[in-house]
């Protein structure tokens, strides 16, 4: 008789057998950068989660190192915001300062940028608008180039474009290129939905859009088809990595990328996936073997990289669950 359970017997069998494991090589964690000195503030809206001003860098990564991370995502809350994002590009911004602090510290460290406008501008949109009712691709476009560069030249490893702007990849690709970064890798937020899970982050980023919504640029939350359309565009433009947003909620479209690209794909756990876990979990819902769950659940969907912000938790995850 077929009985299933004979492989469930003890913990070495069940060892054997396990299809999928987490190790620090998946994971990213995300961190937020923010001007001043000496900060280091909890960030309300997202429980053990840090503003942290760039001299507080040399403590903390020695922590996030101690803690097995190998690869963070840096996020900037700049000094000033205006209409052209020019905190995005300054090659004094929070973000280029953070790149090149973090890389004095410990070179091994992957460093990785977002590269997007909503944080710098001043009405909170990831793009620039004709008279607030039509995208400006071009302008958009040439905002963006200008970051990924200004990110690459404070030593990033790789950049990580946001924003959702169709053409962005290539355009991105080849600034690289034609200014001797060939060897930045571009990790593209290819199918990133308007998702009603980014609003812890966006108190965190200050970056709640002043009108309107994302709805004009960032996916409708009912495509599963067009996801791959977009992660086929990355490709052909040059993206190397395939980044699903949110993950938790997007293991199908994880799945269905993963079958049918043969780039690695990454997902990202987003601050509200994050926001119910952990509260479901500090409040005594949930026990903590369900962050592991959650963060195993996606890598068996598909993604070979999983961003999270428990990822400063998951070697301890790792010892217990693992
Ligand atoms: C910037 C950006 C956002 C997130 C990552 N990059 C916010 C947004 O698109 O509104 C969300 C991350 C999270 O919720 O953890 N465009």
């Amino acid at each position: 008789m077929n009985r299933p359970t004979r492989l469930r017997n003890n913990g070495v069998i069940r060892g054997l057998v396990r299809e999928t494991s987490l190790s620090m090589d998946d994971v990213i964690y995300p961190i937020f950068v923010v001007e001043g000195e000496g900060v280091k503030r909890e960030i309300p809206s997202m429980k053990n989660q840090f503003h942290l001003s760039v001299d507080m860098l040399d403590e903390e990564v020695g922590v996030f190192k101690s803690k097995g991370i190998k690869s963070l995502l840096i996020f900037g809350t700049p000094g000033y915001k205006d209409h052209k994002a020019s905190s995005a590009f300054d090659c004094d911004g929070i973000v280029q300062r953070a790149v090149r602090k973090i890389k004095e510290i410990d070179s091994e460290m992957l460093v990785i940028t977002d590269v997007c406008l909503c944080q710098y501008k001043d009405d909170g949109h990831c793009c620039v608008y004709h008279k607030n009712i039509q995208i400006d691709r071009e302008t958009t476009l040439e905002i963006l180039r200008q970051v990924a560069l200004s990110h690459a030249l404070a030593g990033a490893d790789m950049v990580a474009p946001s924003d959702m702007m169709d053409g962005r990849v290539g355009h991105i690709r080849k600034v690289l290129d034609d200014s001797g970064f060939e060897h930045v890798s571009i990790m593209s937020y290819s199918a990133k939905y308007a998702s009603s899970f980014y609003g812890p982050f966006r108190e965190a980023a200050h970056s709640v859009p002043s009108f309107g919504d994302r709805k004009m640029y960032q996916m409708d939350i009912g495509n599963s088809k067009e996801a791959m359309k977009e992660m086929a565009l990355d490709v052909m433009e040059g993206a190397d990595i395939l980044m699903v947003k949110p993950a938790q909620l997007y293991l199908d479209i994880i799945k269905k990328a993963e079958e049918r690209f043969d780039l690695p794909i990454a997902a990202y756990q987003v601050s509200g996936e994050y926001a119910m876990i952990y509260n479901a979990v500090e409040g005594g819902y949930l026990d903590r073997r369900a962050i592991y769950e959650s963060l195993l659940a996606i890598k068996r969907s598909g993604a070979s990289i999983v961003i999270s912000y428990f990822a400063k938790e998951l070697k301890a995850l790792i010892e217990l669950y693992g």
